[in-house]
């Protein structure tokens, strides 16, 4: 695959931030910019019902792999977008009932920040803590469900540490509570298996780019029957996505991801397998000669391709900057690009310092076995090689 590294590109293992564009998806992709071009609004014409029809093939096939039904499938740019307008959509729907959300400490931004909106609108926001394996406890969450709480929204998969939560279990408990249940799969979808079959998930957000397809387009699956979720739409316009979202509908960007999701479905219990042995390897190979590097996350329940670890006493902007030939990342992409100490690393119990000096090794189809010896190298040599941090 194209994102092999090579003597001038460092070896890619940061594929929780994204993941190349699949050639096979590329290919299924690329008659919808070019000749069939058509906006698939237009009704009075081939050129829309070729491009209508590709979309609602599209909407089926994915509802098909999450056990859902096509009407409960809404095209979106992404995750943020989808877990914006779920958690907005059914906050200001579900105002005359109730003014309360439950979240978790652990969530990603676009989950947390349009909590955090809500908060200072007057909502009241519940962040539940997570354990030091970063699993949250289901007590937890029966124990804060009230009467007035509209919406719990839980990731099925953290994207610094990996970390899988019992999302079955947790959309249970809500629904047993009558409240909706939401959970961010950015990370999970074709990773490891979504089934929103079950009646218990209300609304579940996905990412195209995180799954082999193409950037800017997102699934926000919202629970049609049993019970009929209702959510205010964020953006308004043409009526596009029975009105729930507005927009042109990106056509070669839905047929992508709708194949990108399929391929990793049907590549799933191989690629696990394989990228759980490349994973334990760098593990073993990094640990035998670090004994004191951490594991962040549950050993077992996470991600196949998620390491996030913790070097001891080492300057963790240093070690960044000496892991020549490694693009890896130090907690999320987003808490990176602040430079701050990942939130999810402090919930789990980390230090400043310590959450500075961890990092996350990413895994993914172009990931080998070369590779992950040279990683293994270039990360024993770099922590051999950085200072311990300096006092603040
Ligand atoms: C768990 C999680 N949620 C949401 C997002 C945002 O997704 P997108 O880039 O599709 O907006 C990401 C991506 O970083 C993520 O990892």
């Amino acid at each position: 695959m194209s994102a092999e590294a090579s003597p001038k590109r460092p070896i890619y293992l940061d594929h929780q931030a994204t993941t190349p564009l699949d050639p096979r998806v590329l290919e299924a992709m690329l008659p919808w910019w070019t000749d069939d071009f058509g906006n698939s609004a237009s009704n009075t014409h081939v050129y829309g019902w070729r491009a209508e029809a590709a979309v609602e093939e599209a909407r089926e096939r994915i509802a098909a792999v999450l056990g859902a039904e096509s009407r409960e499938i809404f095209f979106t740019s992404g995750a943020t977008e989808s877990n914006n307008l779920a958690i907005l959509g059914v906050a200001e729907s579900g105002r005359s009932t109730g003014r309360h959300i439950v979240t978790v400490e652990t969530e990603h931004p676009a989950v947390l920040d349009p909590c955090r909106s809500l908060g200072n609108r007057g909502w009241e926001v519940t962040s539940l803590p997570v354990s030091s394996d970063g699993l949250i406890e289901p007590d937890q969450l029966s124990s804060c469900l009230r009467k007035d709480t509209v919406l719990v929204s839980v990731m099925a998969a953290n994207n610094e540490i990996g970390v899988l939560q019992p999302i079955q279990t947790l959309a249970s408990i809500s629904r047993e509570h009558g409240v909706l249940f939401h959970s961010d799969a950015a990370q999970a979808a074709g990773r490891v298996e979504i089934d929103v079959g079950g009646d218990t998930i209300d609304l579940l957000s996905l990412s195209g780019h995180k799954l082999y397809g193409p950037k800017g387009i997102g699934v926000l699956f919202v629970r049609q029957r049993r019970p009929r979720v209702r959510l205010t739409p964020r953006q308004f316009g043409g009526g596009h996505e029975g009105g729930l979202r507005a927009g042109t509908v990106p056509v070669p960007l839905v047929v992508g991801l709708a194949r990108a999701l399929e391929l990793c479905v049907e590549e799933r219990e191989r690629e696990s397998a394989r990228l759980i042995v490349l994973r334990d390897r760098l593990y073993r190979r990094i640990r035998d000669s670090i004994p004191s590097v951490r594991l962040n996350g549950h050993p077992g329940q996470r991600l196949p391709g998620n390491l996030n670890l913790t070097f001891e006493d080492v300057d963790g902007a240093q070690l960044l900057l000496a892991l020549n030939g490694l693009a890896v990342s130090s907690g999320s992409a987003c808490a990176s690009a602040k430079s701050e100490p990942s939130h999810v690393l402090r919930a789990i119990g980390l230090s400043e310092n310590q959450a500075q000096a961890s990092l996350r090794f990413g895994l993914g189809r172009s990931t080998t076995a070369e590779e992950i010896e040279r990683a293994a190298e270039i990360v024993i040599g770099a922590v051999g090689r950085v200072g311990t941090p300096s006092d603040p």
